[in-house]
């Protein structure tokens, strides 16, 4: 079965989208079968990866979450991207209002765990990363229930960030009662600027911090570049974009970072 990884935070615009959709493309580049499962409602992960972006009403998660039960999987939804190793299963605002119909119903926490029981179309990836919304609402805790993993994005100098993170850590301990395989992998520092005293500093500090409380920090820290912004504007990854960009390193390196921690993991048990 493929290592399932959620990526959250309940702060916004901390990089969760940045960080699935570029490290989706830098596993995928390293011959990993990846599949994005885009859990926002917002749909960011599905504008970038998605490759004709028309098949996003046809296929998506909400659609399969609808779905008659016998019918309904998770693989059958994935949509290719333009890396052939790399698909994805798109989103739509629509998941909106199926978040609020299924608030009180068993699927709110077990709906991806229900799509993904009986699917056979899933044992072909390696990985499967879960973008998700910046709350701690219905998808987050589905992407959690089903995971292995969790990451936690944060900016450098985002102090908002961290004081959120209590929060977040709350939800992982939750679900952890009822999902009794799910780990916190670590905190990934991102928009980190080294000419900045204040975010060299904070990076000691968080370290320190994390470090002391038995909490992993990914040696990779990426770092801030506005080229993953004009990328998100040609719809491209960055390594799609500019493959010798700074960023597009960073990304490979966290790709190889994570798979070592998930093959020392595997080695364990
Ligand atoms: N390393 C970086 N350097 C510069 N800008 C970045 C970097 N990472 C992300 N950004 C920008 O920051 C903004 C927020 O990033 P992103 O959308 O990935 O965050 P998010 O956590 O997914 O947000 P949301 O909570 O809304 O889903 C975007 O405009 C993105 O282009
Ligand atoms: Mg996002």
């Amino acid at each position: 079965m493929p290592e399932i990884i959620t990526f959250g935070n309940q702060k916004g615009g901390v990089g969760k989208t940045t960080t699935v959709i570029n490290l989706s493309d830098a596993l995928g580049r390293d011959g990993y079968r990846v599949l994005t499962i885009d859990a926002d409602p917002q749909g960011n992960s599905t504008s970038i990866l998605l490759k004709e972006i028309g098949l996003r009403e046809e296929f998506s998660l909400v659609k399969a979450l609808e779905a008659l039960p016998e019918d309904a999987n998770l693989s059958s939804m994935a949509c290719a991207t333009s890396n052939d190793n790399v698909d994805i299963i798109p989103n739509t605002i629509r998941c909106m209002l199926w978040e609020r119909t299924a608030a009180n119903t068993p699927d709110a926490i077990l709906g991806f765990l229900r799509l993904s029981r009986h699917d056979a179309g899933l044992a072909k990836y390696d990985f499967i990363l879960i973008d998700t919304p910046p709350n701690i609402g219905a998808m987050v805790n589905n992407a959690l229930m089903l995971s292995d993993y969790a990451v936690v994005p944060i900016p450098t100098s985002d102090q908002f960030a961290l004081d959120g993170l209590a929060t977040f850590l709350r939800l992982l301990q939750n679900i952890r009662s009822q999902n009794g395989k799910l780990r916190l992998m670590g905190v990934l520092l991102t928009k980190y600027d080294a000419r900045a005293t204040v975010y060299v500093k904070n990076r000691e500090r968080i370290i320190n911090f994390f470090s002391g409380k038995g909490i992993h920090i990914f040696k990779t820290t990426i770092r801030y570049n506005v080229d993953i912004d004009r990328a998100h504007m040609k719809r491209k990854t960055i390594l799609e974009f500019d493959p010798a960009n700074y960023s597009s390193k960073d990304y490979a390196a966290l790709a190889k970072e994570i798979a070592q921690i998930v093959e020392k993991e595997k080695a364990r048990k």
